[in-house]
C-alpha cells in the first residue's frame, strides 16, 4: 500500500498536457492504479488523475460507493479509465460545487454537462463505454479537465461562489458540509 503525495495548486506538473498510455497491462500501469486507489482512499476522494500524483499520463479513477462523505451523491461505479474521450450528450449545463483534493479546503460552484458519453480503457486495454449523468458526469468531467491541465477554479464562471470550505459552508456539520459540496 502506496500512498503518494497529491499535488496542490500551484505546482506547475498540474498544468501539463498528460500523455497517452500506449502500453496496457503492464506491471507500472497495474502499480500507478494501486497507488492512485491507495491515495484516493486516504485522501476520501471521489476521484483522482494521475497528474495529481505527479505522474503525466491519461489515467483516471473514480468511484463512490456508500462514502460516508458523500451520503447523498448518486452511485458511481468504482472505474478506472484510461485514455478517455468525453461526448457531450446534450448541451444542457448543471450547475454543483465542487471541490479538489488538489485544492485542500476550497469549494466552487462549476457548470458540467449534465449528460455525458465516455469511453477509454481499463488496465488490461479493455473498452469502456457509458452515459453518465449527474453526479457520475460531473466526476468524470473533473477527473479529465486534470489531464488538460485544467483545475475546477479555471471552470469557475462566478468567483462570487468560490472560497473556504468552512466559511460557505458554516452552518453545517462535517457530514452536513460535504453533502452540500460533494467532490474530491
Ligand atoms: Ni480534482
Amino acid at each position: 500500500m502506496t500512498v503518494r503525495r497529491v499535488l496542490r495548486m500551484g505546482d506547475p506538473r498540474l498544468l501539463q498536457i498528460a500523455q497517452p498510455v500506449k502500453e496496457f497491462g503492464s506491471k507500472e500501469l497495474k502499480s500507478l492504479i494501486e497507488d492512485m486507489f491507495d491515495t484516493m482512499e486516504d485522501y476520501d476522494g471521489a476521484g483522482l488523475a494521475a497528474p495529481q500524483i505527479g505522474v503525466p499520463k491519461r489515467v483516471v479513477i473514480f468511484g463512490v460507493d456508500n462514502n460516508p462523505r458523500y451520503p447523498e451523491a448518486d452511485q458511481v461505479p468504482t472505474t478506472v479509465l484510461i485514455n478517455p474521450e468525453i461526448t457531450v450528450s446534450s448541451l444542457k449545463k448543471e450547475s454543483g460545487w465542487e471541490g479538489c483534493l488538489s485544492v485542500p479546503g476550497m469549494r466552487g460552484r462549476v457548470d458540467r454537462y449534465a449528460q455525458i458519453r465516455y469511453r477509454g480503457y481499463d488496465l488490461q486495454g479493455n473498452e469502456i463505454e457509458r452515459e453518465a449523468n449527474g453526479f457520475h458526469a460531473r466526476v468524470v468531467q473533473h477527473e479529465c479537465d486534470h489531464l488538460d491541465g485544467i483545475l475546477y477554479p479555471a471552470r469557475i464562471s462566478d468567483m462570487r461562489y468560490f472560497g473556504f470550505e468552512e466559511v460557505l459552508f458554516p452552518e453545517f456539520g462535517e457530514n452536513e458540509q460535504t453533502k452540500a459540496a460533494p467532490l474530491e
